[in-house]
């Protein structure tokens, strides 16, 4: 466990639950992924966690963001950001946000359909325009499937009319999908922007930027491969396919930036057993599925859990939330294994929860209050 954290932890014992995250480790994250893609500009996902503290770290850093509403833009003028360095990255986005954002300077928007490219015509002339196309998310624990990203036919024809409508047909994204294990997920959706990119050139479009999306992951459960062989397949493809005549990178880390860097704290409020004999012992924590943690849905994203008695004796458990639904269970079948000695009121802690947790958190259900939050 984070140094920083288990000492906060232990000095102040906030009450649970809560997440309490470690800016320094945003930084080094930060710089980690600098380090690994030199070539690449970042563009933090603020969707994974807004916190100020997170944004005015970053800024002050120098880091872009890619933001999905109106309202993560504000948050990122708020901590001091400039618009040219705040890009649009959401592909369905309300006349209203797009009317604000280009007020507030924003030049940078995605799409993925002819309406909504329409749209940004009419409401951000001029703006640079980038599509984002579907790419395999093979490999992904966190898949984006077919929600966002259009074929690549499709992207072709835009990107020329984009041109046509006076808007700056500036480049491609694509996402393969989040907690993406597999580097090669890169490599393939690469290959198929290079592809566009001549396409586009014959058709006297010049394009000039790949944004490579998310995706990056962290280690939760199991090992992952380290960001360096992300860095490596990614730089090795771009060579491959675009030579010397390499385009602008830009890269959306979300994951990545914030997963590692935060822990959620929680209490064990129950634990029973269904009948005498049964071998399994249910654990009830007061965080579940509607306290934030929505990326278990599926049993996705399989967090790594330290309590108290660590190094006991185990035995296998089905792990659930406090509110009385059973959609509030997080883990039945991913085989997890606790402490025989755990009991009521002993703390849990949540690995690399810092990502994807605070803002998925419900206002009330159940009564239970949103996750508390603690930056330090
Ligand atoms: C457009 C876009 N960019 C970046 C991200 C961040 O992805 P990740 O957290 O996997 O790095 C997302 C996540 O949903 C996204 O939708």
């Amino acid at each position: 466990m984070n140094p920083k954290i288990a000492a906060y932890l232990r000095d102040h014992a906030p009450a649970t639950p809560c997440l309490v995250l470690d800016v320094d480790r945003v930084e080094q994250n930060y710089r980690r992924l600098m380090a690994a893609m030199p070539l690449a500009r970042v563009y933090y996902a603020v969707k994974a966690n807004p916190a100020a503290p997170i944004l005015d770290r970053l800024t002050a850093l120098g880091s872009s963001f890619d933001a999905a509403s109106w309202e993560e833009i504000e948050a990122c003028l708020a901590a001091g950001a400039r618009p040219a360095d705040i890009s649009f990255g959401n592909t369905v986005k309300k006349v209203s946000a797009i009317k604000a954002a280009h007020a507030a300077g924003v030049t940078m928007y995605a799409f993925d359909s002819e309406p909504e490219l329409k749209k940004l015509a009419q409401h951000a002339p001029g703006a640079r325009v980038y599509c984002r196309i579907l790419v395999e998310n093979k490999g992904a624990e966190w898949p984006l499937s077919r929600k966002f990203g259009c074929e690549m036919g499709m992207a072709k024809a835009l990107m020329v009319k984009a041109a046509e409508w006076g808007l700056d047909p500036y480049g491609i994204s694509f996402h393969v999908g989040s907690q993406q294990t597999q580097t090669g997920a890169y490599q393939a959706a690469i290959a198929r922007v290079a592809m566009l990119f001549t396409d586009l050139r014959q058709a006297g479009v010049n394009l000039r930027m790949v944004n490579l999306g998310g995706g990056y992951p962290v280690r939760y459960r199991a090992e992952v491969p380290e960001i360096d062989a992300f860095g490596d397949a990614i730089m090795g493809a771009m060579a491959e396919h675009f030579g010397n005549a390499l385009p602008e990178m830009v890269i959306e880390p979300g994951r990545f930036m914030v997963g590692d860097a935060g822990v959620v704290s929680s209490e064990v409020v129950l634990v029973s057993r269904k009948g005498e004999d049964d071998p399994v012992r249910w654990v009830y924590l007061d965080i579940g599925r509607f306290g934030g943690l929505a990326e278990t849905e599926g049993e996705a994203i399989r967090y790594a859990f330290r309590t108290p008695h660590d190094g006991g004796a185990e035995g296998p458990v089905t792990i659930a939330g406090p509110t009385c639904d059973s959609t509030d269970t997080l883990y039945e079948k991913s085989n997890y294994r606790l402490p025989l000695a755990l009991d009521c009121g002993d703390r849990v802690e949540l690995i690399a929860t810092g990502a994807y947790v605070t803002t998925y958190a419900s206002q009330a259900f159940n009564g239970f209050k949103p996750l508390a939050e603690h930056y330090i």
